[in-house]
């Protein structure tokens, strides 16, 4: 029997059992059936008050060895990635493990040809083409660190990742496809290297054929630095606790963190989770519709599945191109298997109305996921009925960029399942609901917060530079245990609900963005003094972005002040963090400390007016009546 494998409720029970007597038994035996280029001397060792932790210490490996080589012998002519393209007119493409191999060694190749070495920062802005999966792995063959960057950021959230990450390397494509349009992807990088004299080598792949500035000495095109090297390259030798990636996530203060994973502990979690919560069999053509730039991209599009040999389908276009049926057709034409996306797609997709899917078979589907947001039951019940056609088990998974995988969901077909719940906790993890003053609640059937009071292999090991960010971020309100910003309810069997974010991170359409990060990209429009901006429900999105401005003088043209505002943030952050609703205030509701009281802004946003609760204790209360008087 397959120990790492769990196919029945009983298996469940039994591994988790033994997952909480034993993590570190448990874990080896996970890690056992892995390529190492040296076995680990300890499992782990952790301190939650430092916020320390690390895994199969001692052990050497290269994830790519193990995403890769490992197959070849026995799956060389499989077809490890499809890529289906943004324009249906064009072919898909069909990349074999032996070619993706290659891919990988000759793209590696030519990053040690332009000076990358070990260790080596790498940020990779690049829309969704094989280039991107085969730079993610070609970095991780060499020892380098890849900072993804989502191409839909702005030039000036480019550079302020470089900057944080001190990367000197920068790869990327001349533009991109989706939907109807094209868009500049080396232009946005070239407005970005504006303000990053450290960057030496900038590496594009021609994908669009849009013309693109190449700046000599430092731009060099993917294709005539590949005809310089050979398919030959040794995966390098890392150390479980080296970097394996960072990735930037938003909290609710300063700018953006880079969030860092290492080696071995998150190949041993991704490989786990991958396999056991979508009940992957060999042969399953998965599709993840996430994009690389965010973290569900880089666990389950790329490592994931690639560790378990699996055949991963990369989407270049967007949900609604040429029509809102381009999923469920990309589903008939590659005969997925597994399908995993997020909330939002499927809201919007719903919203298209049925005469969309009822044209597919979708007869191949098996397993549906859903990821990114939490599942509203009517989104849960279209999902399961129309997409899963009620056969398929729907897989309601949370987890966060600092978890590096999947931590509470069922598995599919295993554990059961119910609307709107992500359900059980993976083997591994040990997830608990505190009262606000940290005190663990016992009982089920309770709302809390939701922390995580032991580690797992794929644990956030520190935020890129500054360690004490992250031990504060995560590890200092509770501690003893690892804090995840997120309440959660436990219904009377023990199956999570997860409600949403309790601290200043709002989440739209699946992307993570701190109040305090889009404010301050408001508050650089040379029309606003001072702004604060909550989240509020929105029908597609989950949440949309509700802004409160105050402005230097009186708007008589608001629709010219909104237009100014939007370009703002779409230049300092992207046009994805772009406010849905901009009221203008005179005052903002502040107690005497000069605190914001956001409570009474997301009131008014959701609606709420007459439940503001105390307002007494307000500088000046009149400031409330105008606010709730001027309403969007
Ligand atoms: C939210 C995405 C409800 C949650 C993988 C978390 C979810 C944040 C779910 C992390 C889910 C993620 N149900 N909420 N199934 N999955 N979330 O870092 O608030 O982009 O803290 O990672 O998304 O977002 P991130």
């Amino acid at each position: 029997m397959d120990l790492t494998r769990i196919r029945t409720q009983a298996d469940y029970d039994d591994a988790y059992r033994r997952s909480v007597a034993d993590p570190e038994g448990f874990w080896a035996a996970q890690a056992t059936g892995f390529t190492w280029k040296k076995r680990w001397d300890r499992v782990l060792e952790h301190d939650f008050k430092q916020g320390r932790t690390q895994w199969f210490i001692g052990g050497s490996l290269n994830i790519t060895e193990n995403c890769l080589d490992r197959h070849l012998a026995t799956r060389g002519d499989q077809v490890a990635l499809i890529w289906e393209p943004n324009d249906p007119q064009e072919p898909a493409q069909h990349i074999t493990y032996r070619e993706l191999h290659a891919r990988v060694c000759r793209y590696a190749n030519v990053l040690l040809r332009n000076g990358v070495r070990k260790g080596d920062r790498v940020c990779i802005y690049m829309p969704m083409i094989p280039e991107l999966a085969v730079a993610v792995l070609a970095c991780a063959r060499i020892g380098a660190v890849h900072s993804v960057v989502f191409a839909g950021f702005s030039a000036q959230s480019i550079a302020d990742r470089i900057l944080d990450a001190d990367a000197a390397f920068v790869l990327t494509s001349d533009g991109m496809a989706r939907g109807a349009r094209k868009g500049p992807v080396k232009g946005l990088v070239d407005e970005a290297l504006a303000g990053c004299p450290g960057v030496k080598r900038v590496i594009v792949a021609r994908h669009t054929g849009d013309p693109v500035a190449m700046q000599a000495g430092r731009d060099v095109w993917l294709h005539e630095e590949l005809a310089h090297v050979d398919a030959d390259r040794p995966a390098e030798a890392m150390d479980s606790e080296d970097l394996l990636f960072i990735l930037y996530t938003s909290g609710s203060t300063g700018k953006p963190k880079g969030v860092v994973h290492t080696c071995g502990g998150y190949m041993v979690y991704v490989d786990h989770s991958f396999r056991n919560v979508f009940q992957y069999n060999d042969g399953d053509i998965f599709w993840c519709t996430a994009d690389v730039g965010w973290i569900t991209g880089h666990s389950y599009l790329i490592y994931g599945p690639l560790l378990a040999g699996a055949t991963t389908l990369m989407f270049e276009g967007i949900p609604t191109y040429p029509d809102a049926g381009r999923f469920w057709q990309v589903v008939d034409k590659h005969r997925v298997n597994i399908f995993y996306t997020a909330p939002t797609a499927i809201r919007s997709l719903m919203a298209h109305g049925l005469a969309f899917v009822e044209p597919c078979s979708l007869a191949s589907l098996r397993t549906i996921g859903s990821v990114g947001e939490p599942i509203n039951e009517e989104a849960w019940h279209w999902y399961k009925q129309h997409i899963g056609k009620g056969r398929c088990p729907l897989v309601d998974t949370w987890w966060q960029t600092e978890t590096g995988g999947i931590l509470i969901s069922s598995l599919a077909g295993v554990t059961d399942e119910k609307p709107s719940h992500a359900a059980w906790p993976l083997p591994g993890v040990q997830p608990v609901l505190l009262t606000p003053e940290g005190k663990e609640i016992a009982e089920n059937d309770v709302e809390g917060l939701l922390a995580i009071k032991f580690p797992w292999p794929s644990i956030i090991r520190t935020t890129y530079g500054d360690h004490e960010r992250c031990r504060q971020t995560y590890f200092s309100s509770y501690p003893g245990y690892y804090f995840t910003g997120d309440g959660a309810r436990r219904d009377a069997d023990g199956r999570y609900r997860i409600i949403g974010r309790v601290d200043d991170v709002i989440n739209v359409s699946g992307h993570r963005f701190g109040t305090a990060e889009i404010e301050n990209a408001i508050n650089e429009s040379d029309f606003v003094v001072e702004s604060a901006v909550v989240g509020y429900p929105h029908d597609i999105k989950g949440q949309g972005i509700y802004a409160y401005v105050i402005t230097d003088r009186p708007v008589t043209d608001a629709e010219a002040v909104r237009a100014d505002i939007v370009a703002m943030v779409t230049k300092v952050i992207g046009p994805i963090a772009k406010p849905d609703k901009i009221q203008f205030v005179s005052g903002l509701p502040k107690t005497r400390s000069g605190k914001i009281m956001r409570r009474i802004l997301r009131k008014v946003a959701e609606g709420e007016m007459s439940s503001l609760g105390d307002t007494t204790t307000l500088l000046d209360p009149a400031v409330v009546e105008e606010i709730k008087a001027g309403r969007m």
